[in-house]
C-alpha cells in the first residue's frame, strides 16, 4: 500500500501544511506500518518552469520525431503521473501564495495534464482515489471578513482535484497561521489555536477516512 505526497510549502522547516499534513501522514502508517510513503516536495525540487510549454508543444509531435527537451519534458510528465497511478492514496499540501496557487503546485498540475493519461477530455487515470488536500492561509477569507473571496486557490485546487481529476478528495483547511508572526494579527490568537485545533482533528479524521477508503476503492476497480 503506497501513499504519494507532495509539499507545497516554500519551506521545510516551522511550516503549518507540512505539520498538519504529517497528521494525516501518521494515520496513515498506523493503518500500514512499513509501507511506502513516496514524498515530492515541489518547492525543494521544483518542475523547471519551461517543462510545461515544451511538453505541450511536444504532444502533436510524434515520439520518434522529438526533440531531446521535448522527450524530456514528457518524460517528466510521465513520471509525475506514474507516482500518482501508482499510489494507492494520495496527499497534497499547499499553502495559499499571493492570494492565489502555489506557483510550484499549479506547474506540477499544468505538467500532469500534458500526459495522454491525465488529458483534458478522457477518464483520468486517478479518478476514484482516496485523496487529502491539506491547505493553510496566513491571513482570513471567512464569510464576512474584509478579504473575503480573495482566496483563488482553494476553489481552483478542488475544482482539478475533485472535479476534473475526480479524486475521492477531502480538505482540511485552516487560517491565521501569521497569528504570532504578524504582531497585527495578536488579537485573533485563540481564534488561531481552535482553527488550528480544528484542522488537527480533521486531519485525523480524513486519515482514518483515507485508509479506510482504500480497499473500497480497490474492490470497486476490481468489480
Ligand atoms: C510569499 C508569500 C506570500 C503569501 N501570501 C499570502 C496570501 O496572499 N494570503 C495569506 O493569507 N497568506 C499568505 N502567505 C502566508 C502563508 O499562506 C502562510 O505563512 C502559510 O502558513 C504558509 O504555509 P506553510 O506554513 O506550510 O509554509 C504568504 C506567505 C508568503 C511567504
Amino acid at each position: 500500500m503506497t501513499l504519494f505526497r507532495l509539499d507545497a510549502s516554500i519551506r521545510v522547516d516551522g511550516s503549518h501544511s507540512r505539520e498538519i499534513a504529517d497528521i494525516v501522514e501518521r494515520e496513515w502508517l498506523g493503518a500500514y506500518p512499513g509501507n511506502p510513503v513516496i514524498h515530492r516536495h515541489l518547492a525543494v525540487d521544483p518542475i523547471p518552469a519551461g517543462a510545461w510549454a515544451t511538453a505541450v508543444g511536444a504532444s502533436p509531435v510524434p515520439a520518434d520525431q522529438r526533440s531531446p527537451e521535448q522527450l524530456a519534458a514528457t518524460e517528466l510528465a510521465a513520471q509525475a503521473v506514474d507516482q500518482l497511478v501508482e499510489a494507492d492514496a494520495l496527499l497534497f499540501a499547499v499553502p495559499l501564495y499571493n492570494f492565489g496557487v502555489s506557483q510550484h503546485f499549479k506547474t506540477w498540475v499544468d505538467l500532469v495534464i500534458t500526459d495522454p493519461r491525465m488529458a483534458a477530455g478522457v477518464e483520468s487515470a486517478i479518478a476514484g482515489k482516496p485523496a487529502v488536500l491539506v491547505t493553510v492561509r496566513g491571513g482570513s477569507y471567512a464569510a464576512g471578513t474584509p478579504r473575503e473571496g480573495w482566496d483563488h486557490a482553494t476553489g481552483w485546487m478542488r475544482r482539478i482535484l475533485a472535479d476534473v481529476w475526480q479524486l475521492d478528495l477531502r480538505v482540511v483547511e485552516t487560517e491565521f497561521t501569521l497569528v504570532g508572526v504578524n504582531p497585527a494579527l495578536d488579537q485573533f490568537k485563540a481564534l488561531a489555536a481552535d482553527l488550528r485545533r480544528e484542522a488537527e482533528e480533521e486531519a485525523r479524521a480524513h486519515g482514518r477516512s483515507l485508509t479506510s477508503a482504500v480497499p473500497a476503492a480497490r474492490g470497486t476497480i476490481a468489480a
